[in-house]
């Protein structure tokens, strides 16, 4: 019996994400066979080498090895607990092959995990998981996702922000709770986040030190590639709690500005542009949240003129929006400034004339489900108040699908919409 070495194994949480070297490149067209990259992320509570073994083969060794490392994480709490946070990014995996890996060292190992590495390049059809606010207590949706990822629905999961609730408590044990019961899911797909209220303790540390996603800004903005998509995720709470910096909203704003630029330099090859954030611009729920406001923040900025999202996301032609935050599915007619902008009556998201917001809140935490008001405004479509999560298929250039789960209706599908946009004859919003 070795109690270090037992405790130590039982320590592993385990926590995968893609990495995107060239995020940036302006290249449409990667030669076939391009290497893509997933980065593993997990925790132990002593100093150890950081590193993962991996191969094609289902069973036996596993020949391929790759190093990392790992940094001490000083949480905020009064313990001041260290964890030790270990990312070995697994370079040159063949697009779409499925690898088994398992992390740890010589010290010890996690048991084995599989993975699908992405496939590279525009012409694929990308089926994602989206959702926000998921607890370590009353995860309500989370049994049937994990179910759907064991069954290979999804390539990647969009995580809209609130984890645990919250990962700071207990001096920090929930978050440490609450990876573990990710770990079916996260250590088997890409696991995008973005930062939400809930993670807002000592700076958002927890959130930093936790997931390691794309880019050298900590998780709190970056985007990526995936098939016919841009994906951009950003923070919302860098309006809300400017006592940890107000040039955090200029700094995001400026960075935006000049991602849409270039995405929209490469829109020929990826017309899809996803944005995800925590917290609406628009809601109808029966609270006092930001989206109940007629000038939200997120939607006009602070002071309701600096910095608003809508206008800088109406100009770039953000097609798809999502949000969480509210613990309900809410769809809207696309939507600018209030008026709704179908691209017909009979078909209103046929080319629509505005962007598509979405907002999926209602994985089940602690704070159960949020009700809606009683008269919603014209922009409102459809309002769900289950348990549930989102699937987001970008079938190619001009079709995406749009579906809610319904878990307390044992996975009936509660929504179901298209979006189209044809290539040709594409409309810019103004
Ligand atoms: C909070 O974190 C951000 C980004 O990680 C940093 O720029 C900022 O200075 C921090 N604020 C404080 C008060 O520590
Ligand atoms: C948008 O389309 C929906 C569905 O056809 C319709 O109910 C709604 O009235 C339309 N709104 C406007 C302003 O045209
Ligand atoms: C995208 O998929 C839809 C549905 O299968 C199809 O009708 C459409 O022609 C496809 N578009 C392109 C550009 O291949």
């Amino acid at each position: 019996f070795t109690p270090i070495m037992d405790s130590w194994v039982y320590l592993i949480f385990l926590f995968l994400f893609l990495f995107v070297p060239s995020a940036q490149a302006p290249d449409p067209c990667p030669p076939a066979g391009e290497p893509g990259s997933m980065t593993v992320t997990w925790t132990t509570w002593v100093p150890a080498p950081s590193e993962v073994q991996f191969g094609l083969q289902p069973s036996g060794p596993l020949p391929l090895r790759a190093r990392g490392s790992a940094r001490p994480f000083v949480d905020g709490g009064i313990l001041r607990r260290t964890l030790y946070m270990h990312r070995v990014t697994l370079r040159r995996l063949l697009p779409g092959a499925q690898y088994v890996y398992r992390c740890g060292s010589a010290q010890g190992w996690s048991r084995r995990f599989r993975f699908r590495a992405l496939k590279n390049g525009v012409h694929w059809s990308p089926r994602l998981a989206v959702f926000g606010d998921l607890g370590a207590d009353n995860p309500k949706a989370f049994p049937r996702l994990r179910r759907d990822t064991q069954q290979g629905l999804y390539d990647a999961v969009l995580h809209v922000g609130d984890f645990a609730y919250n990962m700071d408590q207990d001096n920090a044990r929930v978050g440490d709770r609450f990876m573990r019961l990710i770990e079916p899911v996260a250590a088997s797909l890409p696991y995008m986040t973005c930062p939400g209220n809930h993670e807002e303790r000592y700076n958002f540390s927890n959130y930093k030190a936790r997931f390691s996603m794309p880019g050298d800004n900590e998780g709190l903005w970056y985007s990526w590639d995936l098939g016919p998509a841009h994906i951009i995720s950003f923070s919302t709470e860098v309006y809300f709690f400017l006592h940890y910096g107000r040039h955090l909203v200029q700094r995001q704003f400026r960075w935006l500005e000049s991602d849409l630029q270039k995405a929209n330099q490469n829109r020929a090859a990826r017309p899809w542009i996803v944005t995800m954030g925590h917290r609406p611009m628009y809601c109808s729920n029966a609270d006092l949240d930001d989206c109940r406001w007629h000038e939200s923040k997120v939607r006009k900025g602070l002071h309701g003129r600096l910095y608003g999202l809508e206008d800088l996301f109406y100009k770039y032609g953000v097609d798809l929006q999502i949000w969480a935050h509210e613990h309900s599915y809410e769809r809207l007619w696309p939507i600018y400034n209030y008026q709704v902008f179908n691209g017909s009556l009979k078909f209103p998201y046929t080319n629509p004339r505005g962007p598509v917001h979405i907002i999926t809140g209602s994985a089940g935490c602690e704070e159960r489900l949020t009700p809606f008001s009683i008269s919603p405004g014209p922009w409102s479509a459809l309002r769900v108040k289950e348990y549930g999560y989102t699937r987001l298929h970008i079938l190619n250039g001009t079709h995406v699908h749009i579906q809610q789960v319904s878990d307390d209706q044992d996975g009936k599908i509660v929504d179901d919409v298209w979006v189209v946009r044809p290539l040709v004859g594409r409309r810019m919003y103004h």
